[in-house]
């Protein structure tokens, strides 16, 4: 199947970046929100995101008009019937996506690949809320999406090889690296880099270091472009909260659980960059200040 028109569902961080690296690479791109407020939040990052990358050079003016005006937004489900493909990127939550699969499932033309970016739920247990087993798959997209070039395309037991062609086919069309994994809580990298996360609010609650020290020291002694508290804050605590529970949940190993402090994080509403406090304050964008009060 030809891919020409594309749908994703959700504009927050990731749908917002999905949307707009598909927009770039030429597709029609239908983007979905839940409210007008919220779609008009997503559209504006992707304004800046854009606006960013003509101010490096990456990107003409011309090509920043053509990517924008094949973007169109809606809150309305019936949009997305003709699209070819279809990623959701709504919250982490397997009941919300279920519920929503289902819905689409019944608008969306049968042909058409259905595609979740999460980061850690389980693509065949989404999948049962579909007839379309063989079109169903994982596109795992990483944070910032325009800058980020992985992609990790996720197989089922039942997902048709000639959908993961067309899901490698599209990664490498919007100018990404693909890699191809099975359908295992986190896949390849949140295998690795969710544990990592995990143990650094471990380190801090132990007294290893201060925010910052910790953060320099991943950043200087390993060049890490982020410490992990930079890292955390940019991902949301409460996406990291939701995908540890998941993890912690398939897997019952300690090194998955989330420690205390990231669940009273999530409760006191402090999900990082994107409420503008977390493991540091951005009041001051260009200098966030350690949350002092997060220990002792
Ligand atoms: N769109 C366009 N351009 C952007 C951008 C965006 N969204 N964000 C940053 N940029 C540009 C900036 O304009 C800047 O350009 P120049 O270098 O030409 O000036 C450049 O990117 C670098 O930006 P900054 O100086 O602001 O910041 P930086 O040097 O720290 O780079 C970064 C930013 C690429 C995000 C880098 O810090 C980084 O790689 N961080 C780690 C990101 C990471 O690990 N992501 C994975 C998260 S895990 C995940 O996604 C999976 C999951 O399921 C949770
Ligand atoms: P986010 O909270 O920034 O955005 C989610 C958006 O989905 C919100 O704007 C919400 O209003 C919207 N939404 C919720 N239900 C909806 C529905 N039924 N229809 C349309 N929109 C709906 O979260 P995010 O960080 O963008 O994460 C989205 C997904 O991507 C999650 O599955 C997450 O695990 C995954 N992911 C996140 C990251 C990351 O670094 N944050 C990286 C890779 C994958």
């Amino acid at each position: 199947m030809e891919i020409r028109k594309v749908g994703v569902i959700g504009c927050g961080l990731m749908g917002s970046g999905i949307a707009q690296a598909s927009a770039m690479s030429g597709y029609a791109t239908v983007v979905g929100e839940v409210s007008q407020a919220l779609l008009e939040k997503g559209l504006s990052a992707i304004e800046k995101s854009l606006a960013k990358l003509v101010e490096k050079g990456a990107l003409s003016s011309e090509q920043k008009t053509a990517s924008t005006a094949r973007l169109t937004p809606t809150l309305r489900l019936e949009d997305f019937s003709d699209c070819d493909l279809v990623i959701e990127a709504i919250i982490e939550n397997l009941d919300r996506k279920k519920e929503l699969f289902g819905k689409l499932d019944a608008i969306v033309k049968p042909e058409a690949i259905f595609a979740s970016n999460t980061s850690s739920l389980s693509v065949t247990e989404m999948m049962t809320a579909t007839q379309r087993a063989p079109r169903f798959l994982g596109l795992h997209f990483f944070n910032p999406v325009p800058l980020m070039k992985l992609v990790e395309v996720v197989r089922t037991v039942v997902t048709d090889p000639a959908a993961v062609q067309v899901a490698l086919d599209f990664a490498r069309r919007l100018g990404k690296t693909p890699v191809l994994t099975s359908d295992r809580a986190g896949f390849i990298v949140n295998r690795l880099l969710v544990p990592y996360l995990l143990d650094a609010i471990r380190a801090l609650e132990e007294g290893f270091g201060t925010i910052e020290d910790i953060d320099q020291g991943m950043k200087l002694g390993c060049n890490h472009p982020m410490g992990p508290f930079t890292l955390l804050d940019f991902v949301g605590i409460d996406t990291t909260y939701y995908i540890a529970e998941i993890l912690f949940n398939e897997y019952r190993e300690k090194r998955f659980a989330p420690p205390p402090l990231l669940k009273r994080m999530v409760l006191a509403g402090l999900y990082g960059r994107k409420t503008g406090k977390g493991f540091y304050d951005y009041t001051d964008p260009k200098s966030p200040l350690p949350n002092k009060a997060l220990i002792g």
